[in-house]
C-alpha cells in the first residue's frame, strides 16, 4: 500500500481569489493556469497497519502540527473512500523554496492526491483526482494537468463539478516563465485568510467575482489562438485586479515589497522598448515574467541587474501529475 507521485506547481494567468464554500473549498471564481516544468514536488505515501498516527516528513524534516493536521484531514478523505483506517507515512520534497509564495501547496496536494489514492488502491480519473486535490488547496486541481488548465467554479453544492480541465497540453505553445525570487524569507497573510478577509470586507469583492467571467473567456481565446500579447495583457489585468481587491480589504493586504515594484517597472519599460514580456504575481512578493523563447535570455539579463533579486528560476510548461516507479 505504497505509491510515489510527482506534480509541478502552476501559476494562474487568470487568478482565483475567493471561495463560495469554505468546507469543501469551492472557488467563487474560475481560474486559468500554466503548469511549470522545472519545479516539482515528489510525494510518497505508505499506509501501514502498525502505525499509531500519521507521520509527515517535509523536505527532510518532521513537519509541524499544523502541516500534519492539514495532511491528515486530507488522508482521511482517502481513507474514508477506501474504507480502511490505516495511518500513513508521507514523505514530500520540493526542489524549490517552500512557503515563499511559489504555489507549493498546488504541487504538494496534487502529488499527495495521486500518491494517496494509488497507495489506497483507488483508481481515480484525472477529473476525480482534481476534485480531491481541491480539498487540500484551491490551486492544486490545476496541477493534476499539464500545459494550460482551467479550474471551474462548478455549480453543485457537493463540489463534484468544481474540477480542473486541460485547455491545451504543454506542447501547444512554447512559453517561457521566469520565476523571480525577491525574498526567500517573509511572513505574509495566507491565501486562505486573505481570501476570507477580502470577501468579508472589500467593497469591490462582488465586482471582482462578476468581472472574472470575461477574463476567463478572453484568456481561453488567447491561448487557443496563441495570441501572446492578449495573453500577457489579460494576465497583468487579472493579477493587478486581484491585488487591488486584496488591497481594498480591511485591513488591506499588501503582498509586494520594493523589489516586486522594481520588477513590474522594468518589465513595463522593456515592453515600451518593444520586448513582449508580461508579469503576474500571486499571494507573495515573487514576480513571474512571461515571454516567448527568443526573448528569454535578454530579458533575464535585464532583470538580473535589479539589486536585491535572490534568484531567477527559468522554466517551460510541464506535464500533469504522474506516478513514479519505486
Ligand atoms: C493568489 O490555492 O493557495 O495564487 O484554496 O485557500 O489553499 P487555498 O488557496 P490557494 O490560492 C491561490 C491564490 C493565488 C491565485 C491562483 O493561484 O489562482
Amino acid at each position: 500500500m505504497k505509491a510515489k507521485a510527482i506534480a509541478h506547481p502552476n501559476i494562474a494567468l487568470v487568478k482565483y481569489w475567493g471561495k463560495r464554500d469554505q468546507k469543501l473549498n469551492l472557488p467563487a471564481v474560475g481560474s486559468i493556469s500554466i503548469t511549470l516544468k522545472e519545479m516539482y514536488t515528489i510525494t510518497s505515501v505508505e499506509f501501514l497497519e502498525k502505525l499509531k498516527q500519521d507521520v509527515l516528513i517535509l523536505n527532510g524534516k518532521e513537519a509541524n502540527q499544523k502541516q500534519l493536521n492539514r495532511v491528515s484531514s486530507f488522508l482521511d478523505i482517502i481513507r474514508n473512500e477506501a474504507g480502511f483506517d490505516y495511518k500513513a507515512k508521507t514523505i514530500s520534497e520540493n526542489n524549490f523554496p517552500t512557503g515563499a509564495g511559489l504555489a507549493s501547496s498546488a504541487s504538494a496536494f496534487a502529488s499527495l492526491a495521486l500518491a494517496g489514492t494509488e497507495a489506497a488502491q483507488l483508481s481515480y480519473t484525472k477529473t476525480e483526482l482534481s476534485e480531491l486535490a481541491r480539498r487540500g488547496s484551491g490551486s492544486a486541481p490545476r496541477s493534476i494537468f499539464g500545459g494550460f488548465v482551467e479550474m471551474k467554479t462548478g455549480e453543485l453544492s457537493n463540489g463534484s463539478d468544481a474540477v480542473a480541465i486541460q485547455l491545451a497540453d504543454e506542447h501547444h505553445w512554447d512559453i517561457k516563465i521566469m520565476v523571480i525570487i525577491t525574498s526567500e524569507n517573509y511572513k505574509t497573510v495566507s491565501s486562505t485568510n486573505g481570501m476570507t478577509l477580502t470577501a468579508k470586507t472589500s467593497p469591490f469583492y462582488e465586482q471582482w467575482v462578476i468581472s472574472s467571467q470575461n477574463d476567463l473567456n478572453a484568456m481561453r481565446d488567447a491561448i487557443l489562438n496563441r495570441n501572446f500579447s492578449k495573453l500577457g495583457e489579460l494576465a497583468e489585468f487579472s493579477c493587478l485586479k486581484m491585488h487591488a481587491v486584496a488591497l481594498s480589504a480591511n485591513p488591506g493586504i499588501i503582498y509586494w515589497n520594493p523589489i516586486t515594484i522594481k520588477c513590474i517597472e522594468l518589465i513595463r519599460k522593456m515592453r515600451q522598448e518593444g520586448i513582449p514580456v508580461y508579469f503576474t504575481i500571486d499571494a507573495g512578493p515573487q514576480v513571474k515574467a512571461i515571454c516567448l523563447p527568443q526573448y528569454l535570455e535578454s530579458i533575464k539579463l535585464e532583470l538580473s541587474k535589479i539589486d536585491g533579486i535572490n534568484k531567477i528560476i527559468t522554466t517551460s510548461l510541464g506535464s500533469g501529475a504522474i506516478i513514479m516507479e519505486e
